[in-house]
């Protein structure tokens, strides 16, 4: 099996999702761990929510909205839920780092291995064009990722399978010879039933879905990739 370009989800595979909590800690303290949490969960859900609700294709759904608008939404929801202060100030704290996520240390160090290696690299995710390209761009990732391939002219979110055929559209291989890599359980589920190659990073010692196929590899972290490569 040849792979022929390595494609990444984003938000919690190349972005800390998680590293919110450090700041929601501050502005609520005693809450932070929890925010981050329900904040993700209800940001996926409602992702799933639109997707599901609207079979009519190919328009799209017809109640999409963006992801940074859902991201603003679940957030809403998620101090709501707490019975916290919705500052403005506060949300335009949260929604600012939001956009300019930490990646995860060693991902900067696999992306140029992988450019040196002349491996076509990409992002496939269901967020905005927008939030990609700045969070891209604040990482330091402008020169190292080929194409970023964002679901929002689809109006459909992961897992459909149009959202993972995007990736074709732009990069013309079989479906196996992408190797798909999330750190998300379920969006590596969902790449496996579509038909890429996958890897999931599972950095936080989860269990992997129990409804389905394991994908393809799993790793620690993000330079488990240059392995699956070698091999
Ligand atoms: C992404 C989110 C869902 O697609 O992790 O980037």
């Amino acid at each position: 099996m040849s792979i022929k370009a390595v494609v990444f989800d984003a938000y919690g595979t190349l972005f800390d999702v998680y590293a919110i909590g450090a700041l929601a800690e501050q502005l609520y303290p005693g809450q932070g761990a929890a925010i981050s949490v329900l904040w993700r969960d209800k940001q996926i859900d409602y992702t799933r929510l639109i997707t599901m609700s609207d079979p009519h294709r190919p328009e799209g759904s017809r109640h999409y909205q963006s992801f940074w608008e859902l991201t603003r939404l679940a957030l809403d929801y998620t101090l709501a839920r707490f019975k916290l202060d919705a500052k403005p100030d506060n949300i335009a704290a949260l929604m600012g780092q939001y956009a300019k996520l930490t990646p995860f240390p060693e991902n900067l160090g696999v992306l140029q291995r992988l450019k040196e290696r002349g491996i076509t690299t990409a992002i496939l995710s269901n967020g905005s064009p927008e939030m990609l390209n700045t969070a891209v761009t604040h990482a330091g990732m402008s020169e190292l990722i080929d194409h970023i391939i964002s679901v929002d002219p689809l109006r459909l979110f992961k897992t459909s399978p149009e959202a993972y055929g995007l990736v074709q559209h732009t990069i013309p291989v079989k479906a196996e010879e992408i190797l798909f890599v999330s750190s998300n359980g379920w969006d590596a589920l969902g790449a496996t039933w579509f038909g890429f190659t996958t890897l999931w990073v599972n950095r936080q010692q989860l269990p992997f879905e129990t409804i389905g196929p394991k994908p393809t590899h799993t790793g620690h972290d993000l330079t488990r990739v240059l392995d699956v490569l070698t091999h």
